[in-house]
C-alpha cells in the first residue's frame, strides 16, 4: 500500500503526548517535519519525557485532561489519541478516569478530527482480546473479556474506543485508524509502573529477586517502541480503516523472560513468587501478517539491543548501591 509521503506543513495533535509511548510518537513526527500540538494532565505520564522540545518552535504543549472537551487552533491533519493510564496498577487505582479516557475522550478526539477533517489514529490495545481463547491473537478474534473483572475498566473503554472510533468511520465518513498495541517496552516508561519489563529491570538493579506472578509460565511478547511508532506512523499515513495489530511475535514466558535478564546483569536468577492477578492472560502474541501485508511494518529492533537501551535508561533512576 502507498503512505502518505507529503509531510509538508502538516499538523498532528496527540493526547496523552508526554507518555512513554506517545512521546516517542511525538518525537517521530517532529523528526519527520511535521508541526505537533500534544495534550496530557500528566496523570501518568511526565513533564520529563517533552522536556526535551522546550525550544521547538514545531511543538506546543497544552496542559489538559482530554475527558474534557478541548480544541486546537489551526488547521489539524492528524489526531492521535493516546491518552489512557496503561499499566494494570494505574489503571485499577483510577478506573473512573480510565473509562472516560476510552469513551469521553474518544468523543472529544474524534470530534476535534470530525471538524478539521483530519485522520484520527486510537490506540487500542492487546487487552481487547481479553483472555484469549485462540493464539496467536489476529484481528478478526473478538476477544474474551470479563467485563465486571478489574480489568474491566481499561478492556472495555478500549472496546469502547474502538466502536466509537468505527461509528464516527461509518456515520460520518471520518478517516479512521485502529492500532491495537501488544506489550511495548522501551526508555521513558516508568519504574514503578507495575509492567513487567520495568519491574524486573529495577528489582535487578537493586539487587532484589524477580517477582513472577503465578508458576512463570505465562506467556507475552515484547516490542520496541521505536518500532511500534513506526508501525503507527505507517498506518496514519495509509488508507486502511480497520483494526491492525502491532506487536512483536517473539513470545516468551515470564520465566524466560526473568533469565534473560538476570544472564544482562550476569547475576544468578532469584525469584520472589506472588500469586497469579484475577484476569491476567495466560497467553499473549500478535499475529501480524495484517500489518506486514498493509502496512510492510514488522519489528526489527532485536531483544538485545531494545533491552539493553532500556536497561541504560533505567540506571539513572536507581540510586548505585
Ligand atoms: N505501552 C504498551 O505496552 C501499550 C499496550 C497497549 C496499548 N497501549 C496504549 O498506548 C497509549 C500510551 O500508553 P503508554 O504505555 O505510553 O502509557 P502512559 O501512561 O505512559 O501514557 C499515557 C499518557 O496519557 C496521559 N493521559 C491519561 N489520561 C489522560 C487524560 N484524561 N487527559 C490527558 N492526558 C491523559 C497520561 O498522563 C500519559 O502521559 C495508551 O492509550 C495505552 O492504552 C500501550
Amino acid at each position: 500500500m502507498k503512505l502518505i509521503q507529503d509531510l509538508k506543513g502538516k499538523t498532528a495533535v496527540v493526547t496523552g503526548g508526554a507518555g512513554f509511548v506517545p512521546s516517542h510518537l511525538v518525537d517521530r513526527l517532529l523528526a519527520d517535519g511535521l508541526r505537533v500540538v500534544a495534550l496530557d494532565n500528566f496523570v501518568t505520564g511526565h513533564a520529563r519525557n517533552i522536556e526535551h522540545l522546550g525550544d521547538n518552535p514545531a511543538f506546543d504543549f497544552i496542559e489538559h485532561d482530554v475527558s474534557e472537551p478541548f480544541d486546537v487552533k489551526g488547521p489539524v491533519d492528524f489526531v492521535f489519541h493516546m491518552a489512557s493510564p496503561a499499566s494494570p496498577i494505574d489503571y485499577v487505582q483510577i478506573p473512573v478516569e480510565t473509562l472516560k479516557a476510552g469513551s469521553y475522550a474518544s468523543h472529544n478526539a474524534l470530534d476535534l478530527a470530525l471538524k478539521k477533517k483530519a485522520t484520527y489514529l486510537v490506540a487500542s490495545t492487546s487487552e481487547v482480546y481479553g483472555d484469549p481463547e485462540i493464539h496467536p491473537q489476529r484481528e478478526e478474534y473478538w476477544g474474551n473479556v470479563n467485563s465486571i473483572g478489574v480489568r474491566s475498566c481499561y478492556d472495555e473503554a478500549k472496546r469502547y474506543a474502538e466502536a466509537a472510533t468505527m461509528a464516527y468511520h461509518r456515520a460520518h465518513g471520518l478517516d479512521t485508524k485502529i492500532v491495537r498495541i501488544f506489550n511495548t517496552y522501551g526508555p521513558r516508561m516508568r519504574l514503578d509502573d507495575g509492567r513487567v519489563v520495568p519491574a524486573f529491570i529495577g528489582q535487578a538493579l537493586r539487587g532484589e529477586p524477580m517477582t513472577i506472578f503465578g508458576d512463570g509460565s505465562q506467556t507475552r511478547s515484547f516490542c520496541y517502541v521505536s518500532d511500534l511508532v513506526d508501525g503507527i506512523w505507517r498506518l496514519a499515513r495509509s488508507n486502511y480503516n480497520l483494526p491492525v495489530n502491532c506487536g512483536n511475535p517473539n513470545e516468551m514466558s515470564m520465566r524466560q523472560f526473568a533469565e534473560a535478564i538476570a544472564k544482562f546483569f550476569g547475576t544468578e536468577l532469584r525469584i520472589d513468587p506472588k500469586p497469579l492477578p484475577p484476569d491476567d492472560p495466560k497467553v499473549r502474541k500478535p499475529d501480524i501478517s495484517r500489518a506486514k501485508e498493509i502496512l510492510g511494518w514488522e519489528p526489527v529492533v532485536s531483544f538485545d539491543t531494545g533491552i539493553r537501551e532500556t536497561i541504560e535508561y533505567f540506571r539513572d533512576f536507581v540510586p548505585v548501591a
